[in-house]
């Protein structure tokens, strides 16, 4: 068997916060204890306003299932991600959530995310186009392509647009810059700092005017297609706009305002790309450590395609891959950190929690609790097969949340996931750069911060 994933190494000593926040990586995967893995609760005081971890099942359950509204998402939330998103279903609460729950569910249903199938293969055809290029020659990022791919899934599945379009790319380059300055924001958020302090004030600026540029360029891709469907001559396409343009409040029969569709696109964007291309790097990245298992995985594809051919069915037949993909979430979980906020005073275990104190699920805690795994930080896709799981699997393991905020993408992204990872594998092996090693950073997504440098071999030669 090969090497343990890597994970940042657990803090020995007390460390102050502050420091580590404002060390270059920023990252909260870097303020963790080897204890942090065992706790069932922890506490962290920060300027003005506590912070609580929350692992024990029962207390995950009460936060994000039977008590959702004494836990509503934290208001930092809407207040660092508002100036691209609006006011949309991420970070909304109460009844504006449910209302726009309920519009854009249609648009998720399992019939829909089947129908946008041949738009995901549109745009991971033109991914291996793309990777065939990089066959047999040097290191390359491939975090990078995973990034455009899902991006370019996403243009295509919800407006009709692949990320060759001038305004997609356009789009796509202003996510970029506005996802690495909202670190910055996050943390004068949470430390409380004065907003003329200078630091991250010149990332703020470019953050606010990238938000700007997304918003103004979805809206123009958006804006003749609200009016055709206004006037009743909605055009041919058939992909999530076109489901949410359609959509009707069930109690009063209204519709999304042009200005909630940009705020949901703009959401759906960014929940909808940054995660996947996360997972499917730190899946790549887990197969190259384990060459065996890629082999294995890459003739289970060639098994079910050569008899069904490849079809949303034929992807569900592929067990390992979907095992595979389970690990990387569960190891390298996208969304590292679920946070809420007290919507009153409480208690929980021997902790009163006052009003306003943050309260954070975090699957990258969970996902390697020494309670609920064996081996915690091992790969091994083989442990979801029946019987193996230590506890039951729902209580620990939520990559995609849990409870009614659970994520609406769901079976958008293990569709993509699958066809993603099973074009690849069914070409190319992956070999990590001689001597790389990747560094998990905790963001808006857990992500490497020195990309994913491998090598690309052609299969079966
Ligand atoms: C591997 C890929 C993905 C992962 C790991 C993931 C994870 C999550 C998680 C954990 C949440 C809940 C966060 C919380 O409770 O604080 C969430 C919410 C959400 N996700 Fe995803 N997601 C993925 C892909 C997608 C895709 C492809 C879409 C849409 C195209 C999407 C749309 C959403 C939306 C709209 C919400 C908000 C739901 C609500 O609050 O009602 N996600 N996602």
């Amino acid at each position: 068997m090969s090497a343990c994933p890597v994970f940042p190494p657990p803090l020995k000593g007390k460390a102050s916060l502050f420091s580590l926040f404002f060390k270059k990586k920023r990252s909260l995967l870097d303020a963790l204890y080897a204890r942090s893995y065992s706790m069932k609760m922890g506490e962290v005081s920060l300027p003005g306003i506590d912070l609580y971890m929350v692992n024990q099942p029962d207390l995950v359950r009460r936060v994000m299932v039977n008590e959702v509204n004494a836990f509503p998402k934290h208001r930092m939330l809407g207040e660092i991600l508002g100036p691209l998103l609006g006011e949309s279903i991420f970070t909304t609460n109460g009844h504006q959530w449910r209302r726009q729950r309920d519009l854009l569910d249609p648009s998720f249903t399992m019939v829909r995310v089947q129908h946008v199938f041949a738009l995901m293969q549109a745009a991971v055809s033109e991914m291996m186009a793309r990777l065939e290029k990089e066959v047999d020659k040097g290191p390359f990022d491939i975090d990078h392509e995973m990034t455009f791919v899902t991006a370019d899934v996403i243009f295509r599945t919800i407006l009709s647009v692949s990320l060759d379009d001038k305004e997609a790319r356009k789009i796509f380059d202003a996510f970029v810059l506005f996802q690495k300055e909202s670190p910055a924001a996050a943390l004068k958020r949470v430390f409380r700092l004065p907003r003329w302090l200078p630091y991250g004030r010149r990332g703020e600026k470019l953050r606010l005017q990238a938000g700007q540029e997304i918003r103004d360029a979805l809206a123009k891709l958006i804006l003749p297609r609200y009016e055709a469907a206004q006037n009743g001559t909605p055009g041919p396409e058939e992909d999530i706009l076109s489901t949410i343009l359609q959509a009707k409040d069930p109690d009063t029969g209204a519709c999304f305002t042009f200005e909630e569709i940009v705020d949901q696109i703009a959401m759906l964007f960014l929940a909808g790309h940054e995660t996947s291309a996360s997972a499917l790097t730190w899946s790549l990245y887990l197969l190259s450590l384990y060459p065996d298992i890629q082999d294995q995985a890459a003739q289970e594809v060639v098994r079910v395609t050569e008899t069904e051919g490849w079809s949303v069915s034929s992807l569900k037949g592929m067990a390992l891959v979907r095992d595979i993909f389970r690990e990387a979430l569960r190891l390298y979980p996208p969304v590292g950190f679920f946070t809420r906020e007290c919507a009153n005073d409480t208690e929980m275990r021997d902790k009163k929690m006052k009003k306003g104190s943050i309260v954070v699920v975090a699957p990258w805690l969970i996902h390697r609790h020494k309670d609920f795994w064996d081996n915690p930080h091992g790969f091994d896709p083989f442990r979801y097969e029946k019987g193996k799981m230590k506890v039951p699997m729902a209580s620990a393991f939520m990559p995609f949340g849990m409870g009614q905020r659970v994520c609406i993408g769901t079976a958008f992204a293990m569709q993509e996931a699958a066809l993603v990872l099973a074009s690849f594998l069914k070409a190319y092996k992956v070999e990590l750069a001689p001597g790389f090693v990747p560094e998990p950073v905790g963001r808006i997504t857990v992500r490497s911060d020195n990309g994913m440098r491998v090598i690309l071999k052609r299969r079966g030669v």
